[in-house]
């Protein structure tokens, strides 16, 4: 077993040559946060501190660190000063888009445009959708909460929003209902320049279901839905 107090050490490669941090929480969903900045510039960046928070109302954060040059980086700031964010699915199809739109750029520069992608006006946000994304979620901005780091460069900055519009290719949409998560194939972060996407699903009830049924636990979002899906139908 290889021991590691991170207040002991700063640099994880004397134990094992990576940082095995990067690689334990994962596979991680990578956020494709599209934003527009107060100039109307739209801006476009790949997050793979990425997830969802609650369910009625869904929210999803993303967290960023601070840019090479210290500054925060313009996916928060835009966030911040519209209000809005969108995140658009990276599916393995889109992962070479998805790579161009992380580099580094000035705020003028519209990512969109240079990984060549399409853009979609959304229902209720002012921040694009890429239209090339099978699944989109338009969220308005809640809150930013600064996480502090060893030192000021390191911070990170989790920003949240609550989700109000979700659209859906439905060509990804199976007939009981659900995703067809084979066929979309998410792509997720592995740690350092390794990465995966879903080519493999099983299913396994909740343990906790079995005795007590939570309404809706398994996804349904209303007694019609039952219908879609007759081998939950004791749920
Ligand atoms: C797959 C992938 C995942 C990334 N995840 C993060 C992340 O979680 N947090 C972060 O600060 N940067 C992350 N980055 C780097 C940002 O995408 C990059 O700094 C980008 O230029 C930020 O753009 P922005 O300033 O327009 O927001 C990631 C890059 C890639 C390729």
């Amino acid at each position: 077993m290889l021991d590691f107090e991170i207040s002991k050490s700063k640099d994880f490669s004397l134990l094992c040559g990576m940082d095995p941090f990067k690689s334990i929480a994962v596979p991680r969903p990578i956020a494709w946060i599209s934003t527009v900045s107060k100039d109307g510039i739209d801006n476009l960046a790949p997050y793979s501190q990425f997830t969802n928070v609650g369910f009625n109302e869904p929210h999803i954060l993303f967290a960023a660190q601070l840019n090479s040059k210290g500054k925060r980086k313009d996916s928060v700031i835009n966030a911040e000063e519209t209000r809005c964010f969108v995140h658009n699915m990276v599916t393995y199809d889109l992962r070479e888009p998805m790579n161009i739109s992380s580099l580094s750029s000035d705020p003028d520069v519209d990512e969109f445009e240079t990984a060549g992608l399409t853009k979609l006006d959304s229902f209720c946000v002012k921040a694009k959708r890429v239209a090339e994304s099978p699944i989109q979620m338009e969220c308005e901005y809640v809150t930013t909460v600064r996480l502090p780091g060893a030192n000021p460069m390191s911070s990170s900055d989790l920003v949240i929003g609550r989700v109000v519009c979700i659209h859906v290719d439905e060509n990804y949409v199976l007939p009981n209902g659900k995703l067809d998560i084979m066929k979309l194939r998410p792509l997720a972060r592995l740690g350092y320049a390794d990465y995966t996407s879903v080519t493999d699903v099983f299913e396994m009830r909740a343990a906790s279901m079995i005795k007590t049924p939570i309404p809706g636990g398994y996804g349904w979002m209303s007694p019609e839905s039952l219908k879609l899906d007759p081998t939950h139908k004791n749920l």
